[in-house]
């Protein structure tokens, strides 16, 4: 009998982890339990900076995404090296994160790094999703809109053996 095959393990990244990364661990975990996928993919989330360190996801955040049926969980921490032996794919949420990551990645490991973007296939050529942090409201609900397509490209990926 074979082994079963180990989980896919997926980290998100944003600047502060409190908007954009926990919508979007969020978001995937909501579509993983719809598939029933919840023993293949785990997830996780974290920031490049430091200065939310322990806190809850933004109040702005979590009511965007409780509108759409999502609670947010989890409490901010900032990425560390280990993070990229731990993680088989870290996705960024804009081009500053990427190129932080890029940064701070082993040689060896920064293919793992890439843009969530870049999952969702009705995505042109702008693959940012913009931090929504001193914006207005509305923010908040096109960064949940394009995070849920971007995580159901994913999936579908992951679902079609082309990832990690
Ligand atoms: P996030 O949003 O990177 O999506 O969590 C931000 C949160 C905090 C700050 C910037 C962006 N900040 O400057 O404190």
């Amino acid at each position: 009998m074979s082994a079963p095959p180990r989980p896919v393990r997926l980290l998100f990244v944003c600047l502060g982890n409190i908007c954009r990364s926990p919508t979007a661990e969020g978001v995937m975990r909501s579509i993983v339990a719809e598939h029933g996928l919840q023993d293949t993919i785990e997830l996780d989330s974290a920031g490049t900076g430091s200065w939310h360190v322990g806190s809850a996801p933004d109040r702005r955040a979590r009511a965007a995404a409780a509108g759409r049926g999502i609670e947010l969980a989890g409490t901010a921490r900032q990425v560390e090296h280990a993070d990229f032996e731990r993680f088989d794919l870290i996705l960024a949420m804009d081009s500053s994160n990427l190129s932080d990551l890029r940064a701070l990645a082993p040689a060896g490991q920064r293919g793992k790094v890439r843009l969530l973007r870049e999952f969702d296939p009705a995505a042109g050529g702008e693959l940012d999703v913009p931090d929504p942090y001193y914006g207005a409201a509305g923010g908040f609900e096109e960064v949940f809109d394009l995070v849920q397509a971007a995580c159901a490209g994913l999936l579908a990926e992951i679902r079609a053996g082309r990832l990690p």
